[in-house]
Parts: structure tokens; C-alpha cells; sequence
């Protein structure tokens, strides 16, 4: 099967997602999400302000992503990592102690319950805002697995928490939820 996954790499280094960026990434994700998204893109590319405003959730059809892989979606302009976790990432993700963690955050409050195995998380490095690597298959993911800022250096594990900086906090949360155990709604 085509890999759906999809990530971008900001090789200036800065911190906004550009719009060639945004279709690239869509066109790359596009097998996997909603309709509603790849319409934003292309109504978005003509007029950004009012399409954001009237797009402020997008479905995610979870069904492509198979365990181990992840998709970057795009949601209010921002790029979303959807990774479905293997049994062996949710164990490493559940059991690191607190105190080997940067901004110590257990991942049972960064997921949903009854959904450990999807990790649903804003991709946007927290030290300049570059987009991490990870979610394809030969991308690098970093010592734990999870995302790795090719921009400086920082490593995210399969929670998305930091375990290598610069960067100084954990990828955040954007607010969704599961219509049902194959759909997310983001926003
Ligand atoms: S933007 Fe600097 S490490 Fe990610």
C-alpha cells in the first residue's frame, strides 16, 4: 500500500508552515482524512481567512493507519500528528518514570481512555516551531521512538513528551474526540 504518511520539513527553519507546504502535506495525507480537509486546502489556498474560520473541525478516518505508521492532518492551519501505536510503544510510553522526563506529563493524560493505542498530538516543535519527522515509516523518529525536530536536535517519545531538548516542553494536545473507534474529530 501507498504510504499516506506525510511530514514537513522546514529547511529555513522557520516557524510557520508555508502554503506549498500545506499541499503537499494534504495531498500526502489526503488518502486518510476527510474530505472536508482537502477542500479546505484548495479553498484555502485562494482565501486563508475566512475558510479557517469556517472549517474549525476536520475528520480524521483512522482506518489507513496502520499500527506503527502516523498521519499529518492539518487543522486551523496547523499540522496534526496521528500516530497509531503499536503494543510495544504504548508499554515504552506507559512505563517511563516521571522523573526522567522534561516537562513530566504521564501518557495516560495524553490520551483518550479506551484509546491508548492513538496518539493524537499538535506537530509543532515547542523550541522554534519547526515540523518533527516521524510519522513515516523512514523518517527518523530519535532515541525514543517517537518524533525528531531535524531543525536542532530535540527528540519526542511515543507520547510526544520531549526527552532531548533544546526543545523545552512536550508537543501539545489539540482538542478532539472519537466519533467511533475508526473516527476522530479534531476541534
Ligand atoms: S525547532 Fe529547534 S529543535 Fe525543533
Amino acid at each position: 500500500m501507498a504510504d499516506s504518511s506525510t511530514a514537513v520539513v522546514h529547511h529555513t527553519g522557520h516557524p510557520d508552515v508555508t502554503k506549498r507546504d500545506f499541499l503537499k502535506l494534504i495531498t500526502g495525507a489526503s488518502a486518510a482524512i476527510g474530505t472536508a480537509a482537502v477542500a479546505w486546502a484548495f479553498i484555502d489556498y485562494m482565501n486563508p481567512a475566512k475558510d479557517v474560520l469556517a472549517l474549525s473541525s476536520v475528520e480524521v478516518d483512522l482506518t489507513p493507519i496502520v499500527a506503527g505508521q502516523g498521519i499529518t492532518v492539518l487543522w486551523q492551519g496547523k499540522p496534526i500528528f496521528v500516530r497509531h501505536r503499536t503494543e510495544k510503544e504504548i508499554k515504552e510510553a506507559e512505563d517511563v518514570r516521571m522523573s526522567q522526563l522534561i516537562e513530566p506529563q504521564p501518557d495516560s493524560q495524553r490520551v483518550k481512555p479506551g484509546h491508548a493505542q492513538w496518539i493524537v498530538l499538535i506537530g509543532i516543535c515547542t523550541h522554534l516551531g519547526c515540523v518533527p519527522l516521524g510519522n513515516k515509516p523512514t523518517d527518523p523518529r530519535g532515541d525514543w521512538g517517537g518524533w525528531f525536530c531535524p531543525c536542532h536536535g530535540s527528540q519526542y517519545d511515543t507520547s510526544g513528551r520531549v526527552r532531548h531538548g533544546p526543545a523545552p516542553a512536550n508537543l501539545g494536545l489539540p482538542p478532539y474526540a472519537f466519533e467511533s473507534d475508526t473516527k476522530v474529530k479534531l476541534g
